[in-house]
């Protein structure tokens, strides 16, 4: 016996990587379902080798189904994930809306999967950030054996991070650069994004951050750990998909960077692809399709007493979001629902 999955958002970008990654890590589905807004009603997604199509939200009962897998804004979310809830079917949430809720855990299945077990308290699982998840799958080995003071990160975000509108923002801009009178004002993004970098994501906050770095420090210490400091500098790239990081960390014990190659090798969710030579890391281009966050570039910062830094690039569309929600259902399944 498996599970009745729900999959709300099925026609974006991140909902069709779900129903991607559950066809391929092919999990125990008895039964899904595609939604979306009623504007899609009727249009077709692939779910492995079948046709599903589209339903409408708005009308849709969750009573009896097992989860629900959600990847839309947060204000549908904000409507329709507790009618899902309280019908007791479990929310897998991807936007931000319940991520800071002290009481719904934040959880990437490698760093800290126990917290599944508050998942009662409101039927309803948050997934981190982009950055965050990839960022956060990389420093906790790191921190079980050094423990971190402080973490400086700089990301380079692709613009499939802001939904398909801006995935077209990026390719028509770019084409319209060569053909006069067809040039493309920017829209999604507030600057021109093709053949530019933008240091701006998300709203500006009081203290001069945008809300996408306060979520990186606020989402890596409720994943890893509350005394973990950061800092964050979020910048959206030319890049249709794949999130890039130059993290420098800072640990309270000295770490030799051979010795953390060592530990990134072995580590749930990483491959390390480190050699000091041409095109001995990793890009993300490379990086697109798969499941692992890719670490390069590990060095010591010998400006600091116990300093590393490193390169640190994933597919946001899969573990920064879908492959992410998936491992958490997995997670959900195997700790707590116990079918298939
Ligand atoms: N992209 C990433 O890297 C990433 C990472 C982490 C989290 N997230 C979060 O995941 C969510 C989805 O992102 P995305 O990139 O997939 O966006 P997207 O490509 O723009 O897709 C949005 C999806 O939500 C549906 N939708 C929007 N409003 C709706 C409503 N009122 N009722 C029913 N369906 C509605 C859309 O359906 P229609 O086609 O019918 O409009 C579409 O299926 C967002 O909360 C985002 O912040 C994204």
């Amino acid at each position: 016996m498996g599970y009745k999955v729900v999959v709300v958002g099925a026609t974006g970008n991140v909902g069709r990587e779900m129903l991607n990654i559950l066809a391929e890590r092919e999990f125990p589905v008895d039964e899904i379902v595609a939604l979306a807004s009623r504007k899609s009603l009727g249009t077709e997604v692939s779910f492995g080798d079948k046709t599903l199509t589209t339903k409408d939200l708005d009308t849709f009962d969750f009573t009896g189904w097992d989860m629900a897998l959600f990847a839309v804004g947060s204000e549908a979310t904000k409507k329709y994930a507790p009618k899902a809830a309280e019908a007791g079917c479990v929310v897998i949430d991807n936007s931000s809306l319940y991520r800071y809720d002290p009481e719904i855990p934040l959880i990437v299945p490698e760093v800290n999967p126990d917290a599944i077990e508050m998942y009662s308290n409101k039927n309803i699982i948050a997934n981190p950030n982009c950055s965050t998840a990839q960022m956060v799958v990389a420093l906790k080995p790191l921190h079980d054996r050094a423990k971190i003071k402080r973490v400086v990160v700089s990301t380079y975000q692709s613009v499939s991070g802001s939904g398909k509108d801006a995935i077209d923002e990026l390719w028509n801009q770019t084409k319209g650069m060569y053909v006069p009178g067809q040039e493309v004002a920017p829209s999604v993004y507030p600057k021109q994004i093709a053949f530019n970098v933008i240091p701006h994501i998300d709203v500006f906050m009081d203290s001069g951050d945008t809300k996408e770095e306060w979520k990186m420090i606020a989402e890596t210490k409720k994943i890893v750990d509350p005394s973990i400091k950061v800092t964050a500098t979020c910048v959206r790239v030319p890049v249709f998909v794949g999130h890039s990081e130059s993290i420098n960390i800072e640990f309270e014990d000295f770490l030799d960077e051979d010795e953390a190659r060592e530990i990134l090798r072995t580590a749930p969710g990483i491959l390390v692809v480190d050699k000091r030579e041409d095109g001995g890391y990793v890009t993300p281009v490379e990086c697109v399709g798969d499941f692992a966050t890719f670490i390069s570039r590990i060095r010591q910062d010998v400006t600091i007493e116990n300093g590393l830094n490193l390169w640190c690039v994933s597919d946001n569309l899969r573990k920064g979001a879908a492959l992410n929600a998936v491992q958490i259902a997995e997670l959900l399944g195997r700790r707590v629902l116990k079918k298939g």
